[in-house]
Order: structure tokens, then sequence, then C-alpha cells
């Protein structure tokens, strides 16, 4: 099973990711956890160089380009085989968040970032993606409690906007497939929300 978690910066990602894990550990499956960019050695070494701040601009096709060169390595090396296995995947980002970023946010052209991602995906479709659904308020001062931003976290608030009504146009065009979750709740509240709907679909 390939379960994917998206969000803007700061909705919490990474603590329900590793509660869940946490929870299908001690019930005995032993979740793979990955997050994009990254989770192969190639991937996180793109990783840094795409969060680097730099004194030039970055074109934005090098910028989708190294997302999915950074993305068909994690497909290839790890996400593919493992699920052959019959594993349970669960990722720290996909497709979706270069859908939202790079099309939505900064404008690059729908139509390719699509045909890159069936490419390098395989058509690799994720089984569920929880969408942590943060306003652009609580995203920003978070991201400032977390210290610096990156070069990927210092955009318009503008832009910001736009990645945020960019995930609810996705979400809008396959409802069925994405659970929406208040990032607002609490840490434990919306880990139940998060469990309640894998239990029946996974039968542990
Ligand atoms: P993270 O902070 O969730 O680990 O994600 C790293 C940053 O990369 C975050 O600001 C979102 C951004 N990002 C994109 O812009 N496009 C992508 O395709 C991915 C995977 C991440």
């Amino acid at each position: 099973m390939f379960i994917t978690f998206e969000g803007m910066d700061g909705s919490g990602k990474s603590t329900q990711i590793r509660l869940l894990a946490e929870k299908l550990t001690a019930l005995g499956r032993e979740p793979l956890t990955i997050r994009e960019p990254g989770g192969t050695p190639l991937s996180e070494e793109i990783r840094q160089v795409l969060l680097a701040h730099r004194k030039g601009s970055v074109s934005l096709t090098a910028e989708v380009l190294l997302f999915f060169a950074a993305r068909a390595q994690l497909v290839d090396e790890v996400i593919l085989p493992r699920l052959e296995k019959g594993d349970i995947v669960i990722a720290d980002r996909f497709v979706e968040s270069s859908f939202a970023y790079q099309g939505y946010g900064k404008g690059m052209e729908m139509g390719f970032l699509k045909t890159l991602a069936r490419q390098v995906t395989r058509n690799l479709v994720p089984d569920v993606t929880f969408y942590l659904d943060i306003n652009l308020e609580g995203s920003l001062s978070r991201q400032d409690s977390r210290g610096t931003r990156d070069r990927l976290e210092s955009m318009d608030p503008e832009t910001w906007n736009r990645i945020r009504d960019g995930y609810h146009d996705l979400i809008q065009a396959h409802p069925e497939r994405w659970v929406v979750i208040n990032a607002g709740d609490t840490v434990g509240h919306i880990h139940h929300q998060i469990w309640t709907e894998l239990e029946h679909r996974l039968s542990v």
C-alpha cells in the first residue's frame, strides 16, 4: 500500500508520519517512510542542491527537473521494489507537491508536469493521500518558529496562496483518493482521524 502526505510547509506532516509509522510498527507491519525530495543517497544530494540559497536565480525548469530527478531515483530504487514486496510505503510528499508548488505556485505548465509525472512514476498513483490543511498564517508562523527559511520556503504570500488553492483544485479533481484533515486540530486527534481512515483499508 502506498500512502502519501501532502500539505504546505509547517502543516505537521512529519509528526503525523512518525506517529503512523510507530503505530504500524507496533502492529508488526514495518512500514517504510520516505521524504521527498530525498530517500536515497542521490536524492538526498539533490535535496541539498534544491534547498540551498544561491546568489543567482534558479531556473524554474531546472528546479522542476531536479525534483523529478530525485523522484525518479526514489521510485526506481525504493518505492516500486518495496510495493512489489507488498510493503507499506509512507511518503512525505509525492508528485502533487510538484503540481502544487511548481505548477500552481510558480507557473510551470501543468501538461509538462503531468507528462514528467507519468514517466517518472510509471503511472504509480497513491492508494490514499492525506492532506493536512493549514492556512497561510499558520504555515508561515510554523516555518518561522523552525528558524531560518530555506530557498524553497522563501516565497511571497501570493505564491503561497496559489499553492494552497492549487492543492484544493487537485483534491477536487480526485476526492476519492484524498483525505482532508484540519491541521489546526490537536496532534492526537489528527492521528486518530488518520488511523480511523486507514484501519478499514488495512487488514491489521
Ligand atoms: P519538506 O519541507 O516537506 O521536506 O519539503 C521540502 C520543500 O520542497 C518544501 O518547501 C516543498 C518543496 N517541494 C516542491 O516545491 N516541489 C516538490 O515536488 C517537492 C517534493 C517539494
